[in-house]
């Protein structure tokens, strides 16, 4: 915590704390990273999640890669080899090839050590404010479509956590929850629990009843019930990764709400910052979706939830077809039926 406001990680010049979010909401504890293994270790064990996060995170490892290699005549080639490993530390989110290859374009500006660090953290900390200013102006445009047909308070559903702790700001979907609630117009916002790693039941729930918003918490397989019985206006949801033609890759169990809500008539917005833009990936289904281990499934804790031996399908992200979204929003502008576009991410950029 900094000031009351719920941030995922704190840079300290050469140590990065980081909130570890899979504690949350029991125990608040904070990890010093001050090599970028750490980093790489928080981002691949999930310490820190959430697309926009982990590309701010690997940054700040960027610089503390060059704090431990400036000196070294191979200062160039080093860092080079640590951003590629950090990239790996998770596949799916763009947002992390994204940052660090600007970090990356920081390389040929400097001409000595001292400097190097210098340039790094000042992109880094570039990255970080863009991604703060991006959210506020993605919740406005977010809230103002959604107002857009007049009418009272708007009730939503969202899926994951998108909020401050998956952003280097107030979040993406979340931060258009967050714009409704500060405008008074927020009926209720509706949570996945967001299975198998709760983010949620853990995360959301516990950023929404800290603000004092209006929030109910529901298992994923319940979704289709709150929209049967008329209680969701808008699924509003984030972003991993979306490709030129305006699939979306999101949290699992993003597509079934995607197809819930075209059946029950129910508005799916997706919103992200458009370092989340894929223009080089043409479609969906060239996506390396990460797949985490079976024991996540298996097992809570120290509580065996299935059988030790039983086969586990894990995906942790799924494709939605860009037919499926009524509206992309970015902080650039709003994007109306993607899939009806030519080029849906080129109005965006
Ligand atoms: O596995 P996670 O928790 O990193 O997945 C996060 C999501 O899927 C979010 O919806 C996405 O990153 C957008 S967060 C602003």
């Amino acid at each position: 915590m900094t000031n009351g406001q719920v941030t995922p990680f704190i840079w300290h010049g050469e140590v990065l704390e980081v909130l570890d979010q899979r504690l949350l909401p029991a125990e608040e504890v904070w990890r010093a990273h001050s090599d970028v293994e750490g980093v790489y270790q928080a981002i691949h064990e999930m310490q820190v999640r959430g697309a926009p996060a982990i590309g701010i995170v690997a940054a700040y490892g960027v610089v503390l890669a060059a704090r431990g290699c400036a000196r070294a005549s191979d200062w160039y080639s080093r860092l080079g080899a640590s951003i590629d490993w950090l990239a790996q530390a998770r596949p799916t989110a763009v947002n992390l090839v994204w940052a660090l290859e600007r970090m990356r374009g920081c390389l040929d500006q400097v001409a000595d050590a001292p400097e190097l660090v210098r340039v790094l953290e000042a992109e880094a900390q570039r990255i970080h404010e863009e991604d703060a200013a991006a959210n506020h102006a993605m919740g406005v445009l977010g809230a103002d479509r959604i107002l857009s047909g007049g009418g009272g308070p708007r009730r939503i559903l969202t899926h994951c956590n998108t909020g401050a702790l998956a952003t280097g700001g107030q979040g993406t979907a979340l931060g258009v929850v967050r714009e409704l609630f500060s405008r008074g117009v927020l009926g209720c916002v509706h949570m996945d629990e967001t299975r198998p790693w709760l983010q949620g039941a853990r995360l959301t729930a516990w950023e929404c009843e800290r603000e004092g918003m209006p929030c109910s918490l529901n298992v994923d397989g319940a979704a289709a019930t709150l929209m049967a019985q008329g209680q969701v206006d808008w699924v509003v949801v984030g972003a991993d990764r979306i490709t030129a033609n305006g699939d979306v890759a999101n949290k699992i169990g993003t597509l079934p709400l995607a197809i819930l809500a075209r059946h029950f008539g129910v508005g799916m917005m997706v919103v992200a910052p458009s370092s989340t833009l894929d223009g080089a990936t043409p479609s969906g289904d060239r996506i390396d979706i990460e797949e985490r281990d079976g024991k996540e499934l298996r097992r809570s804790g120290r509580r065996w939830l299935a059988p030790n031996s039983v086969t586990v399908f894990n995906p942790v992200f799924d494709v939605t077809p860009a037919s499926l979204v009524d509206v992309i929003v970015t902080e650039t502008g709003v994007c109306e039926a993607p899939g009806n576009q030519m080029a849906p991410l080129q109005s965006l950029t």
